[in-house]
């Protein structure tokens, strides 16, 4: 798939009061959106869902659900949400197709290769070129060991990558230690461990995020969570959809807004509904150690997550080092705090350790973060899992300059590395050409339209 080119030239602004502009509801939560659809695809009956995220990640998982039978119907669709009506399988697949594909996105994968080990069914996964090259290993070296069959489609094929098949069946009980605390591989083998009837212990040296597990005990399942270890004791799949279920939004994409309202001058941000899961909220955390000014505007109680409405303002005063359990909590912004670097006070930098992971997400994220880094002049250095940056020696060039021609950088097929480089451009103040940033559609299709309907930037596709 081919994404189109985005121009980003900033006006200088930031967030104006006026009419509102400054206050944002992002989409929903994609995490949680993947999983509602997968319980409710798997569950007896209806449950209508509300607020359901337009991006292509999570299009995906509805397709899943759709190949093991479950019905869907769009009950109305808006320019960035739909609201449906999920028919769950009651734990019986009745197959439409052999083969799901996957698109970019990574937690369907291996999430529902998880969901499909415990099936008596069999059912290939495949996806783009980006989530071709993605180890897949990490999560079929368990459902092996569970009992699974998982095989290349194509004889010859990489065991390790997609195209893969996997033929379900009967598992047996499992215990492992997620020593990269991912909560792709720890929802992999819970969810095999649901749909197989079998009782599964997973540790973790630290808490990835938690979503998986939060549902499974909201629809009753045996679940037993203590700090570092979950287990779960199967006896097949057996939960009632019920009622109507809200997905707050998505910390990861409140982000961005909250990044921006630090760089630019102007209102504090209000990010409305946003899930802060303590599995989720390091970059907010970040974000506050390093100068800026973030509070509870208002608390919300819609579904077993922690929702709120954040007001985001205030300047990047220090830089400082970001390790340990707060990357987990921070793992899909670590390409956002990097580019948050090169705004810190001279002298200061953000220093992100314990990052390999971010090597093998939708692109590599360090070599990636680093080349934008670069294009904007910023200072920055690399290794095998951290990333160091500071600012621009001497600043960033073509503050004022109307027509500076503007920078270009890749989008490297990945969502988060275009919309972090459009905030950087806006928080410098330089025309940016993100090739490929269309890309920004596997999250946040309205991104482009909000920013420039925001007063930030004129956006252009070309
Ligand atoms: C996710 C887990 C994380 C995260 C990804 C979504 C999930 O991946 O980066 O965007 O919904 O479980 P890892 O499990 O690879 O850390």
């Amino acid at each position: 798939m081919t994404f189109a080119d985005i121009l980003v030239r900033p006006t200088g602004k930031g967030f104006s009061g006026k009419d509102r502009a400054n206050v944002i509801a992002v989409p929903a939560d994609k995490s949680i959106s993947h999983r509602i659809a997968m319980f409710a695809g798997l569950g007896r009956g209806a449950v209508e869902v509300a607020n359901y995220p337009l991006g292509d990640d999570n299009r995906r998982t509805l397709d899943f659900v759709r190949t093991l039978g479950a019905d869907i119907d769009i009950l109305e669709k808006c320019d960035d949400r739909l609201r449906v009506n999920i028919v769950g399988i009651g734990g019986q697949p009745k197959l439409r197709a052999d083969l799901v594909d996957c698109g970019n996105s990574g937690t369907t994968s291996r999430i529902c290769m998880g969901i499909t080990a415990g099936l008596p069914i069999r059912l290939s996964f495949d996806g783009d070129a980006s989530l071709t090259k993605r180890p897949m290993r990490r999560v079929t070296e368990h459902l092996e060991a569970m009992g699974a069959k998982i095989m290349p489609y194509k004889a010859g094929g990489d065991p390790d990558k997609l195209p893969l098949t996997v033929a379900g069946g009967k598992l047996h009980d499992y215990s492992f230690h997620n020593k990269k605390a991912s909560a792709q591989v720890k929802s992999a083998v819970l969810m095999a461990g649901l749909t197989g009837g079998v009782t599964v212990t997973v540790t973790e040296p630290a808490l990835s995020r938690d979503h998986t597990e939060r549902f499974l005990a909201g629809y009753g399942y045996d679940i037993e969570t203590a700090p570092g270890r979950i287990t779960l004791r199967s006896k097949g799949l057996d939960h009632d959809n019920s009622g109507a279920f809200t997905i707050p939004g998505d910390p990861s994409s409140a982000a961005f807004w909250a990044a921006l309202a630090v760089l630019t001058d102007g209102e504090a941000a209000i990010v409305r509904q946003v899930c802060t899961n303590p599995t989720r909220d390091g970059f907010f955390a970040a974000l506050r150690e390093f100068g800026a000014d973030i509070r509870v505007a208002a608390e919300h109680a819609t579904t077993p997550e922690l929702v709120q409405d954040l007001h985001i303002g205030g300047k990047l005063a220090r830089g400082g080092r970001i390790e340990g359990e707060l990357v987990v909590r921070a793992i899909d912004e670590l390409p956002l705090l990097a580019l948050l670097g090169m705004f810190v006070p001279a002298g200061e930098h953000i220093d992100i350790r314990d990052a390999a992971e971010l090597r093998v997400k939708e692109t590599d994220r360090i070599d990636a973060i680093a080349d934008v880094i670069r294009a904007f002049g910023g200072d920055v250095e690399t290794g095998p899992d951290w990333i160091r940056s500071g600012p621009p020696v001497g600043g960033f060039v073509g503050r004022e300059a109307k027509n500076f021609s503007p920078l270009q950088i890749d989008a490297c097929h990945d969502h988060r590395i275009a919309m972090g480089a459009a905030v950087a451009a806006i928080g410098a103040g330089i025309p940016i050409l993100i090739k490929g940033g269309g890309v920004a559609d596997i999250s946040y299709p309205q991104f482009w339209h909000e920013l420039q309907s925001r007063g930030l930037a004129q956006v252009e596709k070309i």
